[in-house]
């Protein structure tokens, strides 16, 4: 298969990244860093979740960030819903796009949104009526496509009727989503191989966590398998509350040096995406994340 000319980068910093931060973060710094995305040129940017505060603290302002933010028609700035509740209230907030997640596994079902597979879906349902009926977009996740932090592996085989049921519902694409990072460049491909027989590629997209630093190889990977949607985190924030020990996502630098290497168009400045990353490590107090950026810091 040959290598796409366009790939859209779906910026999970600000939610994915931020979530499983224990030290305050500002509303003002997470507006902040939703603006210096985009003006770093994101077109697809989660900026927080409608979730439980007691589940992820972190995400509790998530309205106030969306009030705050200086939002560009061409940009679309989503959140995460795990119930109709999340969905009203991200309605509230005016947000145009949701997200939806599901797990591969029960185990971290329960864990991440205390219900089932089957009931979690079920739950999804009045969602995704409620936002066809307000004309609001909504993504699906799948969760622990390649590994699960309470079951181990996954198989793809396992993966493939959920992605499925998203999409019949109605999400206009499903990201994988390796929440542990453990998977490989040939689980990655045989994945794809797969579940694309019950969702078609154009409607897949990857999101890979670096915690064994496979994520690069597994987006390379997926690219060869004709997925052309990488969800990333500026500065690899990041990590799920949920699955302890797991890291950020793949840094949206490093994905983007990989694109711009490959000649894949993704109208995203680098200089600009790197000084946001450097911004906001500076905020939590750690080093940058990115190897990109680093490497471009020590210059
Ligand atoms: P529950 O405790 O079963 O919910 O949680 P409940 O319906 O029994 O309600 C309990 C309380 O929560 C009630 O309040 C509700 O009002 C409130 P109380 O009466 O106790 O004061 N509540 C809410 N509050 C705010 N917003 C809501 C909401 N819903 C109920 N939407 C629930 C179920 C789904 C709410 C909870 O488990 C939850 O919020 N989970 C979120 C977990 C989460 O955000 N995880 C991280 C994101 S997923 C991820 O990172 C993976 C991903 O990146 C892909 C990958 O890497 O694989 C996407
Ligand atoms: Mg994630």
């Amino acid at each position: 298969m040959s290598l796409p000319n366009h790939v859209r980068l779906v910026e999970v910093g600000p939610r994915d990244g931020l979530q499983n931060e224990a030290q305050p973060i500002s509303v003002s710094a997470k507006v902040r860093l939703v603006d210096d995305l985009t003006e770093a040129g994101l077109a697809y940017i989660e900026v927080g979740s409608f979730v439980s505060p007691k589940w992820v603290p972190q995400m509790a302002g998530s309205a106030e960030v969306f009030a705050g933010i200086q939002q560009r028609p061409s940009v679309t700035y989503a959140a995460l819903a795990p119930n109709l509740r999340g969905f009203e209230d991200a309605l509230a907030a005016g947000v145009k796009e949701v997200a939806v997640f599901a797990a591969a596994t029960e185990a971290f079902s329960q864990r991440n949104i205390n219900c089932s597979v089957s009931d979690s879906l079920k739950r999804f349902k009045p969602i995704m009526a409620a936002a066809r009926s307000h004309g609001v977009r909504v993504r699906g996740y799948v969760s622990c496509v390649l590994g699960c932090p309470y079951e181990g592996k996954v198989s793809a085989e396992q993966v493939a009727p959920i992605a499925r049921e998203l999409r019949d519902m109605g999400c206009y694409e499903v990201s994988l989503g390796d929440t542990i990072g453990t998977g490989t460049a040939g689980d990655t491909r045989r994945l794809f191989e797969v579940v694309s027989a019950q969702v078609p590629r154009e409607q897949l997209a990857g999101h890979f966590h670096d915690t064994y630093g496979q994520a690069l190889a597994n987006v390379y990977a997926s690219l060869l398998e004709g997925i052309n949607v990488f969800d990333s985190s500026v500065a690899g924030l990041g990590g799920c509350p949920y699955a302890k020990g797991a890291t950020g996502n793949i840094a949206s630098e490093d994905v983007l040096y990989l694109l711009q290497g490959l000649g894949i168009e993704t109208g995203i400045d680098l200089d600009r995406l790197i000084a946001a990353g450097q911004r906001i490590s500076q905020v939590l107090g750690r080093s940058n994340g990115s190897r990109v950026a680093r490497a471009r810091m020590a210059q």
